[in-house]
């Protein structure tokens, strides 16, 4: 049976290629998609939700949330995903968004479950927590919560952070303390995840639908990460999803989390203890490693199946 999902995202150049992975899926129900503000404004990753299931022939529920963080203030990674978060790649514009904001959505679809739902985020953390935060007794219909956040070694945002950690850690920290079990694809996992050239020729011979090629073009205009050596460009977000529908792809130990809530430079930094040494007891599943060519492979062929 398929796994009931909502989605909660940021498009976001990687977030397309999540989203039409989970929306090319039998092995998940995309129950929502909800935005957030976060790789750049609410008006642009609304709009490319939008047009990304437009794209895809999805008639799912698309539904705008919040534009900021809990605390702080907003800040896009523009340099990343180009000024309108499809690297420049201008889709047809989708239809309208579902009525009411994504906390709402997602306590009522939680509250209403007929069996516990994952929650998947791969952008700042915002709508979940609000949603968690609002009516704590919606927490017993979540299956899980996982996320693309957070890194055991060094940020890409700051020395210290992820970008979705850091967009809004106090909402990272609410979900860390709703005690759902949690799935972590930090930025350690996604490192192994890197889009090349010779990984989107691939792509591109798989077919010639109109989703395949957008997620080609837009994952084309990606630069390659200084960070990682200029060897490709990280495809992030697709890996939480990935997770969910071929685990085998994946190792992963278990693991607890802590969130730096101060103000300093450390702000956002996810404190991973993947080896006990804090004695607090495992309450997250950290992803460790990726099959790479699986990984691909298997975007590849599910987004070729979608138009
Ligand atoms: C995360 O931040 C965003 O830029 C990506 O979409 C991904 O969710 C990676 O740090
Ligand atoms: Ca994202």
């Amino acid at each position: 049976m398929a796994i009931p999902i909502i989605l909660d995202c940021d498009p976001g150049t990687d977030d397309a290629v999540a989203l039409l992975l989970a929306l090319a899926s039998p092995e998940v129900s995309v129950l929502a998609v909800t935005v957030a503000g976060g790789n750049v404004g609410l008006d642009l990753t609304l709009a490319n939700a939008l047009a990304l299931t437009a794209l895809a022939g999805s008639r799912v529920p698309v539904f705008a949330g919040a534009d900021r963080p809990l605390l702080g203030v907003f800040t896009s990674e523009p340099r990343v995903h180009g000024t309108d978060g499809m690297g420049g790649v201008v889709l047809p514009k989708g239809g309208a968004a579902a009525p009411g904001v994504a906390a709402d959505a997602i306590r009522g679809i939680l509250r209403d479950a007929a069996q516990p739902v994952t929650l998947v985020g791969i952008g700042p953390a915002t709508n979940l927590a609000l949603a968690l935060m609002t009516e704590p007794a919606v927490a017993a219909n979540v299956a899980q919560i996982v996320l693309m956040s957070g890194a055991w070694g060094e940020g890409n945002i700051t020395p210290a952070a992820e970008f979705n950690a850091w967009s809004d850690p106090e909402a990272l920290a609410v979900l860390v303390a709703c005690r759902r079990p949690l799935v972590f694809a930090t930025l350690d996992l996604t490192a192994q995840a890197l889009v090349t050239p010779n990984r989107i020729a691939a792509w591109r011979a798989l077919g010639n639908g109109r989703c395949l090629r957008a997620a080609c073009d837009i994952q084309a205009n990606v630069p390659p990460s200084i960070r990682l050596g200029l060897a490709g460009s990280p495809l992030h977000d697709p890996c939480a999803v990935a997770w969910l529908i071929r685990p085998a792809l994946f190792t992963s130990r278990p693991g607890a989390v802590q969130i730096d809530l101060g103000p300093g430079p450390g702000r956002g930094r996810t404190l991973i203890d993947r080896w006990g040494v804090t004695k607090t007891p495992p309450h997250a599943t950290i992803l460790e490693t990726l099959d790479a060519d699986g990984f691909f492979d298997l975007l590849g062929h599910r987004v070729a199946l979608l138009p």
